[in-house]
């Protein structure tokens, strides 16, 4: 009978040492990556806000991430529209509020803040733009896409709306789409506005500021179908539809809304 049996109290010693070492190394690991993912996410979303510079073959990829999320998202709704180019007049109405400061009247992306943002707005007569299925183009409009300048249009714009945009943006392609032309506001025009003035004074300021002017012109002068003279229903701001965006209580108060009827009052027998 030996001690064989029995372990050797300092050869035991070492072992729990080694497997105390092992775990301790797996542990500081696991503590350095953690630390690690914390500090890219700490500093690399600032970083990411300086970038305005493309790296090689930067934009090829944001336009295929672009394609692949659309893919992913848009499931296959069809458009109640049909396939193709279709121009109706709320949709080009639409497309020159709500599109044409970025992507330009014609879609070109060369629109007041097209080619400012970053990445630049899309060039919606480009290949990328025209390889996407209706129910991209759809999804792509209705939710935005994050961390770039094309907002998302679900809050102002019904989904048959949205539709007729999408067709609308097939005619851009097919070059069938002719731009509106809106008035622009004259100086007088917008010093009329002021948010310290009378009530149609105050209404003007809301009506530039909300963009009612980008369609309508500075006074309700815009083409024929937006022109509002004798149709005073203002209630239409905040049910939208056909062209007209809605504004709900966090872009327009009530207050404003009874503003901008005073002021909208005044396009009357113009
Ligand atoms: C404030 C600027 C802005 C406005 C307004 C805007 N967009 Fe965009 N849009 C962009 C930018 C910027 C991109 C490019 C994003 C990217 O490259 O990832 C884009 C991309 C798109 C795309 C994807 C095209 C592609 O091939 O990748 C579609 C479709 C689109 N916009 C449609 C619209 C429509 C329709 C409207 C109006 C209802 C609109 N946008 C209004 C800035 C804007
Ligand atoms: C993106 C373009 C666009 C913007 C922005 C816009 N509208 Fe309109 N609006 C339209 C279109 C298109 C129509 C016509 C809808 C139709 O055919 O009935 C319309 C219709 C109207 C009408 C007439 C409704 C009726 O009874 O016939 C009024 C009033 C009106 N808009 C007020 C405004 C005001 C006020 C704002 C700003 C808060 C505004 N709109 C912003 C496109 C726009």
């Amino acid at each position: 009978m030996g001690f064989r049996g029995l372990r050797h109290p300092l050869r035991e010693g070492r072992r729990i040492q080694e497997r105390m070492l092992t775990g301790h190394s797996v542990r500081s690991f696991l503590v350095g990556g953690v630390v690690a993912c914390l500090l890219i996410l700490v500093f690399v979303p600032p970083l990411a806000l300086l970038h305005r510079q493309d790296l090689p073959l930067e934009r090829r990829f944001g336009a295929l991430a672009v394609a692949l999320v659309a893919r992913l998202q848009a499931g296959g709704a069809t458009n109640p529209f049909g396939a193709g180019a279709r121009v109706s007049e709320p949709a080009r109405a639409a497309y020159i509020g709500s599109c044409a400061v970025c992507h330009g009247p014609n879609g070109d992306g060369r629109g007041i803040f097209g080619p400012d943002t970053y990445p630049n707005a899309t060039d919606l007569r480009g290949e990328d733009a025209k390889a996407l299925s209706d129910a991209e183009l759809f999804w792509i409009t209705k939710n935005g896409l994050a961390f770039t300048a094309m907002p998302g249009f679900a809050s102002q714009y019904a989904d048959i709306d949205i539709w007729d945009l999408v067709s609308y943006l097939r005619a851009l392609q097919d070059g069938s789409a002719r731009p509106l032309s809106i008035p622009a506001p004259a100086t007088a025009q917008l010093a009329f506005a002021d948010p310290r003035g009378g009530a149609a004074q105050r209404g003007a300021a809301v009506y530039f500021a909300a963009g009612c002017a980008a369609c309508h012109g500075p006074v309700g002068d815009g083409p024929a179908d937006l022109a509002i003279p004798g149709r005073l229903e203002i209630l239409v701001v905040r049910e939208g539809g056909r062209g007209m965006p809605k504004y709900g209580l966090d872009r327009i108060s009530e207050t404003e809304l009874a503003d901008l009827r005073a002021y909208v009052e005044t396009f009357a027998g113009r």
